[in-house]
């Protein structure tokens, strides 16, 4: 089969977001994502709810995605499918679903890891996007996960540094919840941010390896802080909202640049590519562009719709796979905690 004709059809089901995307020759055709709002009201995403709606969402996500991409189901050359890591719930409902229709329509199944395909929505081909040389260092900061991986290869990859507790995005979220912000508060605590004072009060950054995260601390830090003042000055969040967020913005965000200049420092390598919703954070996006001018640093930050949970980046690993006839078996099982 020539690239031309080649369709791969990438499902992502491991969070709280149904999606489905066809590439074509390393362009995609179509990215539909069923966003779940049910787990709003809960503040944090309710694994049982996250699997009930996958259930309901697939089948008309799968039929848009092949809609939007204007094919019919049996022009697709393969299935993509996230494996793992994830809710157990939710990868059932995929991999079930995508193991099924591989067999039905008779082309390879392949299995994709979610964190690598997070690392490889940087090849997809966009308008504004460059694709990082290797060797590069990733950083991929969301809701569910905060890691520096080294990749020499589209395959090759080596995590350097994680956190030990809550994601990134968490202490963004739990920190907004603390303000009465609604869930997720990371947008908001970033558009407060860029109206207060970074250094109006001072967050502890927690101590861990050189490479490493953790955020449990700054969250109980944020809590503290807040009931004191707000036991002195009831309108105490009200009146200083933009100088509370920029604050934990700027504690967040020096703290993963420490990270990521530990990092270039002991592995020599200056071309940095961020990933995951977190990557939309003005402030991230800031330090990074000067982290160019001041160290040389080559970054690469995907659109955004490929940073956030998509089947963009799951069919995008599907064809560099597709390539080397790396196919999964058909009794392939979900894996919650699937490694590289
Ligand atoms: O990648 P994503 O859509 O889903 C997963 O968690 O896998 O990331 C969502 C996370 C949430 O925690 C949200 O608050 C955070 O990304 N987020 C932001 C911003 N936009 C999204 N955090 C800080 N600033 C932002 N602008
Ligand atoms: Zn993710």
């Amino acid at each position: 089969m020539t690239q031309k004709n080649c369709y791969i059809l990438g499902i992502e089901s491991s969070c709280d977001d149904t999606a489905a995307a066809v590439i074509n020759n390393g362009e995609i055709r179509s990215n539909v994502v069923a966003t779940q709002a049910i787990h709003e009201q809960y503040g944090g995403v309710v694994p049982e709810l996250a699997s009930r709606a996958h259930q309901q969402n697939i089948v008309p996500v799968v039929h848009q995605a092949l809609r939007i991409a204007n094919i019919d189901k049996n022009q697709l050359s393969a299935i993509a499918f996230t494996r793992g890591p994830g809710l157990m719930g939710s990868l059932l409902v995929g991999t079930s679903f995508s193991k099924s229709l591989a067999l039905g329509l008779g082309i390879p199944l392949i299995d994709v890891n979610h964190m690598q395909a997070h690392i490889l929505a940087h090849f997809i081909k966009a308008e504004g996007q460059t694709a990082p040389n290797f060797p590069f260092l990733a950083m991929t900061i969301s809701g569910g996960h905060t890691q520096i991986v080294k990749v020499t290869d589209y395959f090759e990859m080596e995590i350097i540094g994680q956190t030990i507790d809550d994601a990134v995005g968490e202490a963004f979220d739990k920190s907004a919840k603390i303000l009465g912000l609604p869930y997720p508060g990371g947008p908001l605590v970033d558009k407060y941010a860029q109206q207060g004072n970074p250094k109006a009060f001072k967050f502890p950054k927690p101590k861990v390896g050189p490479m490493d995260f953790s955020f449990s601390g700054l969250k109980t830090s944020v809590l503290y802080f807040v009931e004191k003042e707000v036991a002195q000055n009831p309108d105490f969040i009200s009146e200083n909202i933009a100088d509370i967020c920029a604050s934990i913005q700027f504690t967040i965000v020096d703290y993963l640049m420490d990270k990521l200049k530990n990092a270039v420092k002991k592995t020599g390598i200056k071309e940095v590519a961020i990933g995951g919703g977190v990557s939309a954070n003005s402030g991230i996006r800031n330090a990074l562009k000067e982290a160019e001018k001041k160290y040389g640093w080559k970054t690469h930050i995907p659109k955004f719709e490929f940073c956030t949970d998509n089947a963009a980046m799951i069919a995008m690993v599907g064809e560099l796979k597709y390539k080397t006839q790396n196919f999964a078996e058909n009794n392939v099982v979900a894996s919650a905690r699937m490694k590289f």
